[in-house]
């Protein structure tokens, strides 16, 4: 009923009056919970484990560090990268690296992000669900540097730009049929994710963070311009961080590992070597669908890249700092007694294991 005018507070307080139910009415709550019934079991590959179990305590420090990687890509000097100060070839060289790069990195994404729900599934620990979160981010800003460096140098770049040069017409195609191989992989990716056990899945994921860590910490030391040199030190203690993560989940899970998963490993790894190499040496003639004019081209235009300061070691020196970094690779898996495949193009002895494209889920 709406107050009639002149009914002041005090009139209506006087006619108020309690609900019918006094607190002795009220249902007890004992005999609610007699008449409660349990809901269906919960359905497998849910992703709402809402629980924060911890087990492995390092990972709550790694995550701890990471919330705050302190960089950002926004506020690298990019005003200092000045496309007036290289040549044409220069420019095109240099985008061209970062396109290869990007065709990595910017999987990298979506790849961890598929990887998290994937932890979320399977309700992992908490500290490993947190720990692919803070992956995708910096994946998100490793991607950022090769955009930003892309298109500052050539807009339009990677794929939709006119080079006027012949060095920059090869980078050009070289790049889509880079992309073209980068495209190949998601399928198996996206299979791999709900095929292995995650002891396998983050031995591939090692591969990648200890080639990644390796490759940047090489070209922070060696470029001569200040924007990149920062951020190649930046994405590479970045990268440190992410083989961190995989050493903390392997060495709980390496250790309880079957023959089969031991041995699924050993071909992950040759696997994981043909893939990267496409960044860290040179791309193998195995899974890299390649045209013939790919390889001399690829030397010529890093060779620009190498003038123009960049950064990119060369051959040998890659050839040095891959063959490293699988010996770091290849000690941390054989004290688990798994066997390590043969790399015989960097001269790394092992089994011998035949490469199945399928088996690719290296991430970077
Ligand atoms: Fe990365
Ligand atoms: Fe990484």
């Amino acid at each position: 009923m709406s107050p009639k005018t002149g009914e002041t507070a005090d009139t209506l307080a006087q006619n108020l009056s309690e609900p019918p139910q006094t607190a002795a009415e009220r249902p007890d709550p004992e005999q609610i919970l007699f008449g409660a019934s349990e809901p269906p079991a919960f359905p497998e590959g849910n992703i709402f484990p809402i629980e924060w179990d911890t087990e492995t305590p390092k990972l709550v420090d790694i995550y701890e560090q990471s919330r705050n990687p302190g960089w950002s890509p926004a506020t690298l000097p990019w005003d200092t990268l000045n496309p007036d100060d290289f040549t044409l070839d220069q420019r095109y060289a240099i985008a061209y690296w970062f396109t290869l790069l990007s065709v990595f990195d910017s999987s990298g994404p979506a790849v961890f992000a598929r990887a998290m729900i994937h932890t979320y599934e399977t309700h992992e620990e908490d500290p490993i669900r947190k720990c692919f979160f803070s992956v995708v981010r910096d994946e998100v800003n490793h991607e950022e540097i090769c955009q930003r460096a892309i298109t500052i140098l050539t807009p339009g770049g990677p794929l939709n730009h006119d080079p006027e040069t012949p060095l920059g017409k090869l980078a050009l195609n070289n790049a889509k049929w880079y992309y073209h191989n980068g495209a190949r992989y998601w399928d198996g990716f996206k299979g791999a994710v709900d095929k292995y056990p995650l002891a396998i899945l983050f031995t591939s994921f090692l591969m990648g963070e200890l080639a990644a860590s390796t490759l940047f910490h090489g070209m922070h030391q060696r470029s001569t311009i200040p924007v990149f040199k920062e951020a190649f030190r930046f994405v590479g203690k970045d990268e440190a961080r992410h083989l961190g993560i995989c050493m903390a989940v392997l060495r709980k899970l390496l250790p309880e590992l079957t023959d089969e998963e031991k041995a699924t490993i050993t071909k992950q790894i040759r696997a994981g070597y043909v893939f990267l190499s496409g960044i860290l040496y040179e791309p193998p003639e195995l899974f890299w669908e390649l045209p013939d004019t790919f390889r001399d081209a690829h030397r010529l235009i890093e060779a620009e890249g190498i003038a123009a300061g960049l950064g990119t070691l060369s051959l040998e020196e890659r050839e040095e700092n891959w063959r490293t970094a699988v010996l770091r690779m290849k000690g941390i898996i054989e004290g688990y007694d798994i066997a390590f495949p043969a790399l015989p193009e960097i001269g790394i002895d092992g089994e011998t294991v035949a490469f199945d494209p399928k088996d690719i889920i290296p991430v970077f």
